[in-house]
């Protein structure tokens, strides 16, 4: 090897053993001024006979550096580490969340709804007393309103609407559709309104805490108001909804109740996931209770401006979290709002 090339190359090794920063290093051998750079270009004072040996030696010194350097920097990642790092090893995957599954339920409530033509609306979520009561046939000191513990917002009333309340109940978006979709349907020479098939998803807010509440809850709330609406259509609505959410197994029975703003009232009962209705353990009767129903009053169409002479409705609003404890068997719905990744991760 030329003396000078042999000389360079040493000086470079040199270098690089001593060094604790392999990109500096590198600039100090091949930058501007480099000590390679610098040989390089001596080749033009090289006889011509002696350029062609000369030229081998430097490619050859070349390739040891740069060996050199890559060796030295492989040894500083493992060094700077307190153990030993395998540098082929596949990195650290990030992990990736999903779904709260009252998320997921609401994706799929929603999904069966607008099968059969219900549309998604949101209302406020801090509403007046009017349409969370008082146009649901629920006048103000009326003894109806104590299932609904609800929290009112200290905020000033307004004379026509009343106080501002947390809403308990999905209820307040009923009268509030009415009103969107007279609003925005085109009206016919006869003043026909809708139809309306409104779905309202929405949080909700009580006094409660047990197994079966929690002061937030989600309530899904449908509405249907159009000429001739029946009992059968509301029936076949849950059906609908109940294979499609619970699976085909599972059935639904309207029993008696009594709400204000509906004429009749019902409650919906499903099957028991556990007995099918059998009865057992979980269940006792076979039934489990979903939510209220029934066929809306004609005082809260009229609250909304609609005629009860010509339209009648069937409205529904069930909790989402209990929908959801029906088809998982959960014991105790606190569950959902306790933040345990255990928990959540198995949905
Ligand atoms: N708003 C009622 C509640 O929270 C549930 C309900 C019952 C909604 C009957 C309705 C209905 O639309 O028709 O308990």
């Amino acid at each position: 090897m030329n003396p000078k090339v042999k000389e360079a190359l040493d000086k470079s090794l040199a270098l690089i053993e001593s060094s604790v920063d392999p990109n500096k290093t590198y600039l100090e051998i091949f930058g501007k001024g480099g000590i390679f750079t610098v040989l390089a270009g001596e080749i033009k004072n090289i006889e011509p006979q002696n350029r062609a040996a000369f030229g081998r030696d430097l490619n050859s010194a070349k390739s040891q550096i740069e060996q050199a350097l890559h060796i030295k920097r492989s040894s500083l990642v493992v060094s700077r580490s307190s153990g030993f790092i395998d540098i082929t090893a596949p990195g650290k995957k990030q992990k990736i969340g999903h779904l709260h599954l009252v998320s997921q339920a609401i994706e799929e409530i929603v999904g069966i709804f607008t099968k059969i033509g219900f549309s998604l609306q949101s209302y406020p979520e801090v509403d007046w007393d009017w349409y969370a009561f008082e146009s649901l046939n629920m006048p103000k000191n009326h003894p109806a309103r104590d299932d609904w513990e609800t929290f009112f917002v200290k905020a000033p009333a307004s004379s026509r609407y009343g106080n501002q309340v947390l809403t308990p109940h999905t209820s307040n978006g009923q009268v509030r559709e009415m009103e969107r979709v007279k609003t925005f349907t085109p009206r016919s020479p006869k003043g026909e309104v809708g139809p309306i098939r409104m779905l309202n998803i929405a949080r909700c807010y009580r006094r409660q805490i047990d197994v079966s509440h929690t002061p937030m809850f989600h309530q899904f709330e449908g509405l249907y108001v159009d000429k001739n609406v029946s009992i059968p259509e509301l029936k076949g609505t849950f059906d609908f909804f109940t294979t499609n959410f619970f699976g085909p197994k599972r059935v639904t029975r309207l029993r008696p109740h009594h709400f204000r703003f509906t004429e009749p009232s019902f409650e919906v009962d499903v099957t028991c996931g556990v007995c099918l209705g059998k009865g057992c353990r979980i269940c006792k009767s076979g039934w489990l209770e979903l939510g209220g129903a029934g066929m809306v009053h004609p005082n809260v169409l009229k609250a909304g401006g609609i005629d009860p002479q010509k339209y009648s409705g069937f409205a529904f609003g069930w909790g989402i979290e209990r929908t959801i404890a029906m088809k998982t068997e959960l014991p105790d719905i606190r569950l959902f709002y306790q933040n345990d990744l255990r928990f959540l991760e198995q949905f």
